[in-house]
């Protein structure tokens, strides 16, 4: 039986999303890159690192995380004994499926003088071989701790690792991986928009290459490309990330203009990412009655792997998610 035709016929999604949280104790989590009605219904919508937070310190029984599989497995990493269900398990990430456990961990062998530095956006695999993860607002408070005479590798996002290497003049051995869905921004298309709204500025995540990041204002994570749509004097704002977070931007400021940064073809179609599309009220329904599918990571494994988050967590104790990358 499919996931759809599991579904009894003429149900209210929301009523019954509604109904079974409460019943089953469950927080809902839901990340930026969200389909809108997924975003309105969540207990909490944030930056990778607010997620993480989020469910490292809920009380609840479940946690229904609307996201990618690494960010509900950090869930279940820093929650053990909760619950933890993704609407759809193949809600995966091009930056961990760039980096295969086995050939990160023969990168690491062959630097063994290197500390690793990895983004979130990975396996739980590729974080018990880490020794601190970062997310791209934490990245730049936790780079600033380690001293200027630790060789450093950094992985997989070689895009924010470039950023970072750039902006604090700091050399790193890059693995090379890259999101799908950032990399998918066109110089040209964003030069074309920025000529068509003279004076918008470009908020721009690090995910981005740096030929889009050369033509931003504003550089950081989800949450700190909002807080900068929120303070910003003009009333346009070309926005280069997944175009979903323009939801919020539209509800906090309904009479200001935002455009999410072109693709190869002229529009932002092809900058929606594949894999947080899977996420849908229908499946999410599904999860929260069946408690399934759940996330289940193997007790050493998650130990290791919670080592190199905690370093995290402890190393950007004093982050708000407000995208500390900041200007420029
Ligand atoms: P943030 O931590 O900025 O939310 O990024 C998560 C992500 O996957 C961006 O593509
Ligand atoms: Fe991964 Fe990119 Fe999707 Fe973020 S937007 S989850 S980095 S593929």
């Amino acid at each position: 039986m499919t996931a759809q035709t599991a579904i009894p016929p003429g149900i209210d999604l929301l009523e019954e999303i509604n109904r079974l949280r409460k019943e089953k104790n469950a927080v809902i989590l839901a990340h930026y890159y969200q389909t809108p009605d997924l975003q309105d219904l969540a207990d909490f919508v944030g930056d990778s690192l607010e997620l993480s937070r989020k469910a490292a310190e809920t009380d609840a029984d479940v946690i229904a995380f609307c996201g990618v599989k690494f960010m509900a497995e950090t869930a279940k990493i820093l929650s053990p004994d909760k619950i933890v269900v993704l609407p759809d398990m193949e809600a995966g990430c091009s930056l961990e499926d760039s980096c295969p456990p086995e050939k990160f961990k023969a990168f690491r062998e062959a630097h063994p003088d290197h500390l690793a530095l990895t983004y979130i956006n990975c396996s739980t695999e590729v974080k018990a071989l880490s020794d601190i993860i970062v997310t791209s607002s934490s990245a730049e408070t936790i780079l600033q701790q380690i001293p200027k005479d630790q060789k450093i590798i950094f992985g997989p996002d070689r895009h924010l690792g470039g950023y970072l290497s750039r902006k604090f003049n700091r050399e790193m051995l890059l693995w090379p991986g890259v999101c799908i869905v950032h990399e998918a921004f066109s110089e040209k298309e964003l030069l074309k928009l920025k000529a068509q709204h003279p004076g918008a500025p470009v908020a721009a995540h690090p995910e981005c290459p740096p030929t889009i990041i050369d033509h931003a204002d504003y550089v950081g994570s989800t949450s700190g490309i909002l807080n900068f749509a929120k303070s910003f004097d003009g009333d346009t704002l070309i926005v280069a990330t997944e175009p979903h977070i323009i939801h919020q931007m539209e509800k906090a400021l309904p009479e200001k203009n935002f455009i999410g940064a072109p693709g190869a073809d002229g529009n932002c179609s092809c900058n929606i990412c594949p894999y947080m599309a899977l996420n849908t009220m229908e499946k999410l329904y599904l999860c929260l009655r069946d408690l399934e599918p759940r996330i289940e990571i193997e007790e050493s494994l998650r130990l290791a792997a919670k080592k190199s988050l905690d370093k995290m967590l402890e190393m950007a104790s004093g982050t708000v998610g407000k995208g500390d990358l900041g200007d420029r």
